[in-house]
């Protein structure tokens, strides 16, 4: 099936992910569309990263299959990882980051070309972070690097960027403008995203599907209807209580 036929771009069939034999999460079967805005939530240890490793084939399914559709390189998947968002300390220039997503569709070239170059500063432009272009990256606000990083992201991606946690660590406004920012990507320059995150009440605001994971698929489907689900419901909840506890 090409994505022309269908607009599908990946298909999880019954798959199951864990480490050295044990499983982590089990039966999964959802697909992804493009243009899809997807949020996955969960738990903590529920297996939201598990399955972000194995959509990008760094992780081999115990069982079942992910099915990549004609057309669907999945060499270009934009990336952001949970662990490279709380990384602070890179030594690098912003422009230099933002260019160095383009690495992976290079091949054997050893050097940037002008086109490279171009999308890079475009991708700053529309992360509102033109002006930072010349700075270094430990230097800049947590939101600001995490914007780099998205950056960074754009230019290894024209279809789909999967994001871990992408506002983990930051404050409630910095949170606010990076979602806001994602919606933008998402919805002006046609890009799927797959997002985690434990922020449901944000991501309902924002992300046309939900999977909810807790070691199995417990829910997929469009946002307005897990809001209204039980398990939305309670998830919501819950999440509610967990906050009211600080
Ligand atoms: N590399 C690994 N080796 C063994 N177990 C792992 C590894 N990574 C994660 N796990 C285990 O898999 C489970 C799910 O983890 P993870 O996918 O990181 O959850 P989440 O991202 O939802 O917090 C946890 O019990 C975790 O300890
Ligand atoms: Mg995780």
């Amino acid at each position: 099936m090409t994505i022309k036929d269908t607009g599908t771009i990946i298909t999880f069939q019954n798959t199951r992910f864990g480490y050295d034999g044990y499983t982590v999460i089990d039966r999964l079967n959802f697909t992804i569309t493009a243009g899809d805005y997807l949020c996955i939530v969960g738990k903590n240890g529920s297996g939201k990263s598990t399955l972000i490793k194995g959509m990008l084939c760094l992780l081999n399914p115990l069982q079942g299959e992910i099915i990549f559709s004609d057309g669907f390189k999945k060499e270009t998947i934009g990336y952001l990882s949970q662990e490279t968002a709380v990384k602070k300390d890179f030594p690098a220039g912003v422009f230099e980051i933002v260019l160095s997503g383009a690495v992976g569709s290079m091949g054997l070239r050893p050097f940037y070309s002008a086109k490279e170059k171009r999308r890079a500063l475009e991708n700053l432009e529309t992360l509102g972070i033109a002006d930072l272009k010349e700075r270094s990256f430990s230097e800049l606000s947590g939101g600001q690097q995490r914007r780099v990083l998205i950056g960074r992201a754009l230019c290894a991606s024209h279809s789909l960027l999967v994001l871990d946690e992408p506002a983990a660590g930051l404050d409630p406004l910095a949170t606010a403008e990076l979602y806001t920012l994602l919606q933008k990507i998402n919805a002006e320059m046609g890009i799927t995203i797959i997002m985690v995150s434990h922020d449901i009440e944000a991501a309902a605001q924002y992300a046309t599907m939900v999977l909810h994971l807790q070691n199995k698929q417990c829910f997929f489907g469009e946002t307005k209807e897990y809001l209204n689900s039980a398990i939305g419901k309670q998830f919501l909840g819950t999440e509610k209580e967990d906050r009211n506890d600080f």
